[in-house]
């Protein structure tokens, strides 16, 4: 059986570590040991010196459908979502090296919320990106509910994070959540070149320049975990124990 998660390193560039969600099948929908995988290798990037830039990709056609809704599911009848998810979101925004990301496709709840800790994200021009947590009787997460009024003001962050509108890939970019838009067959080279050009800076000045660019953690750490509050009461609610059921059942 194939990994739902690969890491490995870029052919031409061994210090880019390349993340690649690979569970098509469910349009790479994140499990909790998906999330377990990947905060391992964030982790492991701060402290290997061989690693400077991390990329994240899908595959063909879908970036990623959000959190697995059958996990919350889970959770929502009694379970938890234990610490992995919040492990995740933790580690994206303390990551020390640069985070890229190349969206071809779907790009649903924290498959958007996770390129607001990237530093680049190339997509593909069929691309969407796209946030129902309230249709989901859910929350915003990944600290998005501070860093997307930012980036694109009051009433663009309250159609993605609230009404949950579709931002098409040039939506984005206009929005700034975005880098660039190329096509579906260039999006995994584009992603690429940029990641290994930024592997070969000065990675001391490099740091520096990100950790300016980005600001203070702490306040974003503090909203992750506000959300998170809030987050794991909702999912405890009736209406979003109906509205999974609802998807599962379709
Ligand atoms: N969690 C669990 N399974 C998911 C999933 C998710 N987030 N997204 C998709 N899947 C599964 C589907 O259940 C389906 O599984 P099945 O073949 O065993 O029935 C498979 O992936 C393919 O999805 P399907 O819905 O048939 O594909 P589609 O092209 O018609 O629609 C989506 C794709 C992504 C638009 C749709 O699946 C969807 O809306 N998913 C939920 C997205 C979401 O709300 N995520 C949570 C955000 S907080």
């Amino acid at each position: 059986m194939s990994e739902p998660v690969i890491i490995e390193r870029y052919a031409e560039n061994s210090a880019v570590q390349v993340i690649r969600f690979n569970r098509p099948e469910k349009k790479n929908a994140f499990t909790r040991d998906m999330y377990r995988t990947m905060t391992d290798a964030l982790n492991a990037a701060n402290s290997d010196n061989g690693v400077r830039v991390t990329v994240f990709f899908g595959t063909e056609g879908c970036f990623s459908a959000g959190n697995d809704i059958g996990d919350f599911l889970a959770a929502a009848m009694g379970g938890s979502m234990g610490q992995d998810l919040i492990d995740f979101l933790y580690a994206l925004a303390k990551a020390e090296k640069p985070l890229v990301s190349g969206v071809d496709g779907l790009a649903i709840g924290i498959g958007t919320t996770l390129n607001l800790h990237c530093d680049l994200t190339i997509a593909s021009d069929r691309s969407q990106f796209r946030t129902p947590f309230v249709d989901l009787a859910l929350v915003p997460e990944a600290g998005s509910s501070l860093i997307v009024p930012r980036i694109m003001g009051q009433q663009r962050a309250f159609a993605m994070l609230a009404a949950g509108e579709a931002f098409s890939a040039e939506d984005a970019r206009l929005a700034g959540l975005i880098w660039k838009v190329t096509t579906a067959e260039q999006v995994e080279h584009q992603t690429l070149s940029a990641a290994a050009k930024l592997a070969a800076k000065p990675p001391e000045a490099l740091k520096i320049a990100r950790d300016l660019i980005r600001g203070p953690r702490e306040e974003i750490i503090a909203r992750i975990d506000e959300e998170a509050r809030h987050f794991a009461a909702r999912l405890k609610t009736a209406e979003a124990r109906a509205a999974f059921e609802a998807f599962m059942r379709r």
